[in-house]
């Protein structure tokens, strides 16, 4: 019985998501581009996630190169970050193939929606870089992060893309939104992606408690492991295009700094990019429903393995 409520209330919530995704469906040249191009007297990344305003050696003008920078990364890693998302989507899909067509409705166009967007992500990369100097390299590969990101446990890589699209709720809401100083196309990228992103951050929760549902101890207790596993593997990411933007940075700015400075700028750009990327998604919604499904030991040592990025 207490099933069967349950499932009623699934049903309803993947039919809202479908409802509210026909509604605000959009398409990214005619909604989102409109024929405008970036403006670069302005902000692209506010900076409560790029943590600019902290070095008070750069003038505006740099601290504005560098919001640019981060932003031009901030696209990208979404188009990396959604490949996996979306094969994996598809997959779980293959749950209710021949179950509940609405939750199937629901996943096929969450995995079309993610499609979209890394071909947004890869013009709104396009557009950067016929306007920005040379030198920027974005390094991870999408296709080779997601085989290691693939290949773990559905729990584990479930769990990543929720802390992922919450995080991507709580920037746009939190940070981008209010901004009145960032670019107006830039922040229309974000505006459009975060409406897609909501429905997306339900259906995540939907099919991670739906895996948990199914796991034996053991095997959460392993799937734990695995996501740690994981959150060091996008730490790994983060150190190294850390280290490309502020060497794209430090080459192209046009002025020299002190060695201190320097590694200034290089903790700067980490600091901002683990805070974007970790820890601005443990906090909220997402610690909520993994302290529902995991024991104080399994909390415990992903309170351990955090630390040191936490800091
Ligand atoms: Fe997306
Ligand atoms: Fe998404």
């Amino acid at each position: 019985m207490q099933q069967a409520v349950q499932h009623k209330i699934d049903t309803n919530r993947y039919a809202k998501c479908v409802e509210h995704s026909k509604r605000i469906r959009w398409d990214i040249d005619r909604d989102v581009i409109r024929g405008r191009r970036f403006d670069f007297s302005q902000k692209f990344l506010p900076d409560g996630l790029s943590k600019v305003d902290r070095l008070e050696f750069l003038n505006a003008a740099e601290q504005r190169f560098l919001s640019q920078i981060q932003g031009r990364s901030y696209a990208n890693i979404f188009g990396l970050v959604e490949r996996f998302i979306a094969a994996k989507v598809l997959e779980v899909s293959r749950e209710h193939w021949l179950g509940d067509q609405t939750a199937l409705e629901a996943l096929v166009r969450f995995s079309d929606e993610e499609i979209k967007h890394q071909e947004m992500f890869r013009r709104i990369e396009r557009m950067a870089a016929e306007e920005m100097p040379e030198g920027y390299t974005f390094l991870p590969d999408a296709n080779a992060v997601a085989s290691v990101v693939l290949a773990k446990s559905t729990w584990a890589v479930l769990a990543l893309t929720c802390h992922i699209e919450l995080f991507v709720l709580a920037h746009y809401r939190e940070s981008i939104d209010p901004d009145p100083n960032l670019s107006e196309l830039w922040k229309d990228v974000f505006l459009y992606h975060w409406r897609e992103e909501s429905q997306h951050a339900i259906l995540d929760e939907l099919e991670w408690l739906r895996e948990d549902a199914k796991l034996t101890p053991a095997e959460r207790d392993q799937a734990v492991n695995e996501l740690i596993e994981l959150v060091g593997a996008v730490d790994g990411i983060l150190q190294m295009q850390a280290s490309a933007d502020a060497d794209y940075f430090l080459k192209a700015c046009g002025r020299s700094f002190s060695s201190d400075e320097v590694e200034k700028i290089r903790a700067g750009v980490l600091g901002a990019y683990r805070w974007q990327y970790i820890v601005s998604g443990v906090q909220g919604r997402f610690s909520e429903v993994l302290g529902r499904i995991i024991d104080a030991a399994q909390a415990e040592r992903i309170g351990q393995a955090l630390a040191p990025i936490m800091q």
